[in-house]
């Protein structure tokens, strides 16, 4: 059966179309069943309705607190019945309690090698710290902001005349490839999140996978 997919977007939903195209393949074992923004103007709503996907907009500014958003938020979710949800350039910091709701079915895309460059502005600080290596992680997502248990990774160069706008291009490249493929992994049920005590882990196929995810070296 195939799994019911929600993607939750803020901006340009280049993931999210990607995850869209994915979904055409005859064998993908899910299909987007509903994109949800926070911004009205997201461009990905529009790719959403291109595809026929239905679209919910609710906006955080009509709300008081982050918690009474986040609740009219899971609402909202679960009228569609997810199996899975991919957070695709969501920019807001989401409560425990929506985190707990949809614990081991949330998942997070990051551009960075993460622990490194949790937070904003990740390709800048690369090129800062003169990294010569940068790129991108999925991940599930935890009470602890970009903290969750990454799954897979992917790696790009950092060569000394790139802008901050060549590295984010070169990252978005190998985010279209990773994010439809752990998102098959999770509609398969090949991937779950396993807690022991305060530690959560990324298990793929039975095995617990290391600290940067599948190893893909
Ligand atoms: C992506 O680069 C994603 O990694 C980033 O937002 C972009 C969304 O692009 N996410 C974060 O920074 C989350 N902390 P898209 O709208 O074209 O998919």
């Amino acid at each position: 059966m195939s799994s019911r997919i929600v993607v939750l977007i803020s901006g340009s939903g280049t993931n999210l179309q990607a995850i869209i195209d994915a979904c055409d393949a005859s064998d993908y074992p899910g299909k987007v069943v509903g994109v949800v923004s926070n911004k009205a103007d997201a461009y990905g709503l529009t790719r959403a309705k291109n595809a026929d996907i239905e679209t919910i907009t609710l906006s955080h500014k009509s709300f008081e607190s982050r918690k009474s958003y986040d609740q009219a938020l899971m609402s909202d979710i679960d009228t569609l019945s997810p199996d899975v949800i991919v957070l695709a350039g969501f920019m807001r910091i989401l409560t425990p309690e929506f985190v707990k709701h949809y614990q081991g079915k949330l998942v997070n895309i990051h551009p960075s090698l993460l622990p490194k460059y949790q937070g904003l502005n990740t390709h800048q600080r690369a090129i800062d710290a003169g990294d010569t290596v940068h790129g991108v992680s999925v991940h599930f997502v935890t009470a602890e902001l970009d903290g969750g248990p990454v799954i897979l990774q992917a790696k790009v160069p950092v060569f000394e005349t790139d802008t901050s706008d060549d590295l984010a291009a070169r990252v978005h490249e190998q985010e279209h490839r990773i994010y439809p493929l752990v998102v098959k992994w999770l509609c398969e049920k090949r991937l779950h999140m396993k807690t022991e005590g305060d530690n959560e882990f990324a298990v793929l196929d039975g095995k617990i996978l290391s600290i940067s995810g599948y190893a893909n070296d």
